[in-house]
């Protein structure tokens, strides 16, 4: 089996979308450069939404245009439509991530679509990224419940996921938005989507609103999963999904990994400094575990 896990870091987008505070583009920026020096291969790094919408990402051409672009690392961004991707080709984005959902009431509010007509709005978005060589990320969010319909059949989930990647999506990250599932369901629901589109092409995304998330991390990665999104400091949420606490705090599915044996090539020391920083600027404790068991200088307060 595969030792390497690669690590999707969400917190400069899911981490920061659901912020209050307008956090300025300055330290977005600063945020995704410490991230990039920390060994992390992908950093999701801002959402090309209506800032209507979502008013904490209106300032993502200046955050894109302001990172500094590591060789090996890519800087994926959110694609709701035609129009925000225009937004992000004109700054020069070369991968693009599109979202629907496995529940229709989650899919209304989130993006004022159903799932079919959010599928159809994507097909031409698509096209024009393999015109232009932009690679193409795929969501589905709601896929082990939904704040407005509950269950979510897993049916659903497979279609929805199996939809994206025939459409070319070349990896489809499951999310459990609410945090809400637990490890042998999550594992079922993706062994269940393992059926119809391959492994090496999922990902596993969970938030921890009832602290589950590793556990349905350790699940998904028996089951066969190689890719994991993960906040760190465990930031993060969906302003359209009421009650959905912050993602899996990268550090601690890092260390988790890590105690594995598997390589995950992140420096855990930088990422847990940089999840210490970003906390103070929050203005509140972290959400790492693992962070919070350490001093500042990085040695561990148990010892
Ligand atoms: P709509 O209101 O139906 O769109 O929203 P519209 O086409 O009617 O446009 C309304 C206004 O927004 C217009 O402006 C457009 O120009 C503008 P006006 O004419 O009124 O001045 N507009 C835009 N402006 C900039 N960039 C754009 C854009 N599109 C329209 N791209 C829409 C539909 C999809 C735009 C809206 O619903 C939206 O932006 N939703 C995004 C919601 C969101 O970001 N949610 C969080 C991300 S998903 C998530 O967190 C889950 C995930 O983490 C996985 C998981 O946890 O499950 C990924
Ligand atoms: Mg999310």
């Amino acid at each position: 089996m595969n030792d390497f896990v690669r690590i999707v870091e969400v917190g400069a987008r899911d981490g920061l979308q659901n912020e209050k505070t307008l956090v300025p583009a300055a330290t977005k920026i600063e945020l995704i450069d410490r991230l990039s020096a920390t060994g992390l291969r992908s950093i999701e790094a801002t959402s090309f939404v209506s800032p209507k919408w979502v008013p904490q990402l209106a300032d993502a051409a200046e955050v894109y245009i302001g990172i500094a672009k590591r060789p090996g690392v890519r800087y994926p961004v959110l694609v709701p439509n035609q129009q925000g991707y225009e937004r992000a080709r004109a700054v020069g984005v070369d991968e693009i991530a599109i979202f629907s959902a496995a529940s229709e009431a989650f899919n209304q509010r989130n993006i004022n679509a159903s799932i079919e007509e959010s599928l159809l709005r994507f097909e031409p978005v698509i096209a024009r990224a393999k015109a232009d060589g932009v690679a193409v990320r795929g969501y589905v969010s709601t896929v082990l419940g939904c704040p407005y319909q509950g269950d979510v059949p897993v049916a659903e989930v497979v279609r929805v996921a199996k939809a994206l990647h025939a459409m070319g999506c070349y990896e489809i990250s499951l999310g459990d938005t609410i945090g809400v599932g637990t490890p042998t369901k999550a594992a079922a629901m993706l062994r269940a989507v393992a059926d119809e589109v391959p492994m090496t092409a999922l990902a596993v995304h969970f938030h921890d609103t009832y602290g589950q998330a590793l556990a349905n991390i350790l699940a998904c990665l028996e089951a066969g999963v190689r890719v994991v999104d993960a906040a760190v400091s465990g930031t993060g949420g969906c302003p359209y999904a009421t009650g959905a606490s912050g993602n899996v705090a990268t550090e601690d599915v890092a260390y988790m990994l890590q105690g594995m044996g598997l390589d995950t090539g992140i420096d855990l020391d930088a990422l847990s400094a940089t999840g210490r920083w970003l906390a103070q600027l929050l203005g509140r404790p972290t959400g790492s575990k693992f962070t919070q068991a350490r001093t500042p200088a990085g040695t561990d307060r148990a010892r």
